[in-house]
């Protein structure tokens, strides 16, 4: 299949600076009607052939049966949409002009099937506070090093379709959720990010989230892009591309493997 991404356009400067300020204020921001049918289309059925290529099938591309990992190695589509607009626009205006890719995967949840659905912030607390500083000031623009661009493939209209959540600010609190079933930041509970196919929104990975549990009929496809700032990609992604010859590393120490990175990590955030 020939690649059915559009360039797209980017939002108007007044647009953006809406979008911007959803995004700052609550740590998601949702922008409708971006994608168009025939490109939901077109990735769905990509998608669907990847995770049953039984050339993928056991490798590092489909993680858990629900996760499709490395997707920029796989499809023109997949890179094209990474500088498509308005997607681009709204990451150079959020981690700069010269922001860089830190990652793209695709969730598909089937029917019943694996979410993501612990409440969690992506990786360790960023801007963590001690116990008796109750949150970061408000007025205080909370930093991006890096952020997601999901982007909705399927309809997400109700919780049973298996919605992103958020807790709305809870990026300022410093702090993990506070609690696994009912997290509350300043008064306010969890909030369901619905979408119809084709729309995106921006995700703050500090912001409290989870996948809500798929409970319909439908799968539910996300396409997610990450942008990173310049000098956050730099220091995880060049300095540490360091080859270090394969007849050292069989005699290296497990701990000297696990800092130079050739063992995964105990655990993966996501
Ligand atoms: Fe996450």
């Amino acid at each position: 299949m020939t690649s059915a991404i559009v360039a797209g356009e980017p939002l108007s400067q007044e647009q953006t600076r809406a979008v911007l300020d959803r995004f700052y204020r609550d740590g998601f921001a949702v922008v409708p009607g971006v994608l168009t049918r025939q490109e939901i289309v077109s990735l769905c059925h990509r998608i669907d052939e990847l995770f049953t290529d039984p050339t993928l099938a056991g490798t590092k591309y489909i993680q858990a049966n629900f996760i499709l990992r490395n997707t920029l190695e796989l499809d023109q589509m997949f890179r094209d949409i990474l500088v498509r607009e308005p997607i681009i626009n709204l990451a150079e205006a959020i981690v700069g002009a010269n922001c860089q890719f830190c990652g793209q995967n695709v969730i598909r949840n089937l029917p019943g099937g694996t979410t993501i659905s612990k409440w969690h912030v992506d990786d360790t607390v960023e801007f963590p506070l001690p116990d008796d500083v109750p949150r970061h000031d408000p007025h205080i623009r909370m930093p991006v090093n890096w952020f997601t661009v999901q982007m909705a493939l399927s309809d997400i209209e109700s919780v049973e379709h298996g919605p992103t959540q958020f807790v709305p600010g809870s990026h300022y609190s410093g702090r993990h959720p506070n609690d696994p079933d009912h997290p509350e930041f300043a008064g306010q509970g969890p909030v369901s990010a619905f979408c119809r196919a084709g729309d995106i929104y921006l995700q703050n990975n500090q912001c409290w989230h989870r996948g809500a549990p798929n409970l319909s009929d439908r799968t539910r496809y996300i396409l997610q892009s990450q942008y990173a700032v310049r000098w956050a990609a730099t220091r995880f992604g060049d300095y540490t591309r360091v080859p270090v010859p394969d007849e050292v590393l069989q005699h290296a120490s497990e701990r000297f493997l696990r800092v130079y990175g050739v063992r995964p990590a105990a655990s993966r955030s996501y």
